[in-house]
């Protein structure tokens, strides 16, 4: 039995950093961990410009802890009106790693979306020709579409037609919860690749609702069925390389998710490159993790892999139940305060 892994230092190809004290409270959490980091741009205003997403990666860059090596690497969001030459240029500088599809209204701060993926056909022609990523959250919207229905629909409606619309596109599929999502992805060309976040591959739609709303288990995508978590299980231990880490950390202050409306997304950062090795050795995978975590989302990126190391160790430890987001705000870590399996050493 394997009782110390060491790889090579991770990244997490999709994080929330959010902004002001928020960003400074959650940015070390994920430097601890992972050497980079993909940013989602749904700040408010969201990030739509490469300069926007300069400064703003001056603002994480100051909240990343004094010898801590970390580097963020930006998206833009894109809306009906970006200007392609701006992405051309963000990308040409290194300013810009990729750009974030949200369909309009499909999560938190996604009011600025795409309303109709046609109006961004010439931005998506740019991007292919350019080699510049786009990263799909991958929902429907239309209130008629079950919510539990959402990416399967998209899948048929929206990124099947996209892919052959546009087939040299370097796509990323983010956060994925199917079995469609899975087998689209693992059927498709190297261009193609996803996302898999540890609590997709840890809860399913029936622990949202254990002995009670849970809300700090709701995301969105919204968890699924345990047929779709078992799949996403295979995916991420079958070895394929266009499965990679990714995981979606979304920090929302206790309140705002403890309400009448509680708002979508889990935090992560606290627990994650550990849940991922609790999940692996499930598997009897942990030969996997290393790939996932440390060398597919490189090799898809077109970026060197890490050349640090950390070491996992197994070992019973209590994650931190919340972290402390600003004057008497708390921000609910997931499995925080449960006993986990595998730790980070050091
Ligand atoms: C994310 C957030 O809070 O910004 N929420 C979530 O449920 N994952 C947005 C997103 O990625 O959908
Ligand atoms: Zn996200």
């Amino acid at each position: 039995m394997t009782d110390t892994l060491t790889i090579r230092r991770p990244d997490d190809w999709h994080v929330h950093f959010r902004d002001g004290a928020m960003m400074a409270a959650v940015v070390p959490h994920t430097a601890r961990q992972m050497a980079r980091a993909i940013v989602m741009p749904n700040l408010v205003p969201p990030v739509t410009t490469a300069a926007m997403a300069a400064a703003y990666r001056d603002r994480i860059m100051a909240a990343v802890p004094d010898g801590v090596d970390f580097t963020p690497l930006m998206t833009a969001y894109l809306t009906d009106n970006t200007d392609p030459a701006d992405l051309a240029a963000g990308h040409a500088d290194g300013v810009l790693t990729a750009v974030k599809y949200y369909p309009a209204g499909a999560t938190t701060n996604s009011d600025s979306g795409v309303t109709d993926i046609a109006k961004v056909q010439g931005v998506l022609e740019k991007m292919a020709e350019i080699g510049m990523p786009l990263l799909l959250h991958g929902e429907v919207t239309d209130a008629e579409i079950d919510i539990f229905d959402r990416e399967a629909v998209f899948i048929e409606r929206i990124l099947g037609p996209l892919v052959t619309r546009i087939p040299d596109l370097k796509i990323v599929l983010e956060h994925i919860t199917t079995a469609n999502a899975a087998e689209f992805v693992s059927a498709a060309g190297p261009n193609i690749a996803a996302t898999v976040t540890a609590h997709h591959l840890v809860i399913n739609r029936t622990d949202i609702f254990k002995g009670g709303i849970r809300p700090h288990l709701y995301c969105l995508p919204i968890a699924k069925r345990e047929v779709h978590r078992q799949a996403l299980r295979r995916a991420v231990a079958s070895g394929d390389p266009k499965f990679f880490l990714g995981t979606d950390t979304a920090p929302h202050a206790r309140h705002t998710k403890e309400a009448a409306c509680g708002c979508a997304g889990i935090f992560t950062a606290a627990t994650a490159i550990e849940l991922y090795a609790e999940v692996f050795d499930e598997l009897d995978a942990l030969d996997k993790l290393e790939a996932f975590a440390s060398l597919n989302g490189p090799a898809f990126y077109d970026l060197p892999v890490n050349e640090a190391t950390v070491t996992l160790e197994r070992a019973d430890w209590t994650a931190p139940e919340a972290v402390e987001a600003a004057a008497g705000e708390k921000v609910v870590a997931f499995k925080g305060g449960e006993t986990l399996s595998w730790r980070l050493a050091g």
